[in-house]
């Protein structure tokens, strides 16, 4: 901004003026901070083209897509045999997550659930199935074609509820969560990770607890590459690095930040 101002100033003369203002829209090197990462590319660009391959997947989900997914894919992530008894195929076809949130959330009876993203539904069925009747869990997710697959699935479990909603601004009240999850959401599909961070502990209330799986990467690409909504979907290009994601967690007020050994599932707590 400030070299923009500068730029206008009538003194500098056109040739100069033009130079500047080039030099402060030019990609540059990409910014040293991870929370200034966010400004590289348009989230909303980034969620439309998230719209427009979830909602292949949701259409065609026995086709091969660029996310792994299915049920041989669930079963390398640890979605047990027995567990997915009864549930419906159309749930376990669309898995595609990177962790196993709810075996890691260790729910309870009568817990209140928030899973954001929740896809095909598959994480949100099962988590409705650990907390019963006396629970409650809200999937959100931004894609209209999985929310009719998720609400089909969800069948007549009274606890189980999906909404249209965003990461960036989830449709519940503060502190009206005792556990948040997210599986294959903030790291790889979100622009403003911290935001969402932010909005998950809002909706926690004290004590309560943030489960994560997600991809990361060892080296994030160059700021040309992250600046392109459609690489987020064939190059991963929106991932950050496992130290800077814990770095972002921390930051949004989370503590008992813990990576499960070996594997991309984190959890923390509201305190
Ligand atoms: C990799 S898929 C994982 C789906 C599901 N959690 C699972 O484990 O199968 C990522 C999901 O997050 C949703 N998503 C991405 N960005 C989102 C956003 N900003 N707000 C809400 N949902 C989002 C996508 O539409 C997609 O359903």
């Amino acid at each position: 901004m400030e070299v923009l101002q500068r730029g206008r100033n009538a003194r500098t003369g056109a040739k100069e003026s033009q130079a500047l203002l080039l030099l402060a829209t030019r990609p540059g090197p990409r910014p040293a901070q991870v929370g200034s990462r966010a400004a590289a590319v348009d989230e909303r660009k980034v969620q439309q083209a998230w719209q427009r391959e979830m909602a292949k997947v949701a259409l065609f989900p026995g086709r091969t897509h660029l996310l792994p997914m299915g049920p041989a894919h669930a079963r390398a992530l640890g979605y047990r045999q027995e567990e997915l008894v009864g549930v419906p195929s159309a749930a376990v076809l669309l898995c595609a997550g990177m962790g196993h949130v709810v075996h890691a959330g260790a729910l309870r009876p009568g817990e209140r659930v928030v899973d954001v993203g929740s896809g095909g539904g598959l994480d949100a069925l099962l988590a409705a199935k650990a907390v019963g009747e006396s629970g409650r869990v809200l999937g959100v997710e931004m894609v209209e074609e999985l929310l009719r697959k998720a609400q089909h699935v969800a069948g007549r479990l009274s606890q189980l509820k999906f909404l249209k909603g965003y990461a960036e601004q989830l449709p519940t009240e503060d502190g009206s969560a005792d556990v948040v999850m997210a599986n294959g959401v903030v790291n790889l599909c979100c622009v403003d990770k911290g935001r969402v961070l932010r909005e998950m502990w809002r909706v926690l209330r004290k004590g309560g607890r943030l489960v994560i799986a997600d991809a990361v990467t060892q080296v994030v690409k160059p700021w040309l590459v992250r600046s392109q909504p459609g690489l987020w979907i064939t190059e991963q290009a929106g991932l950050l690095t496992a130290d800077e994601l814990r770095t972002l967690i921390v930051a949004a007020g989370f503590s008992n930040v813990q990576q499960a050994t070996g594997q991309n599932l984190w959890s923390a707590t509201r305190d």
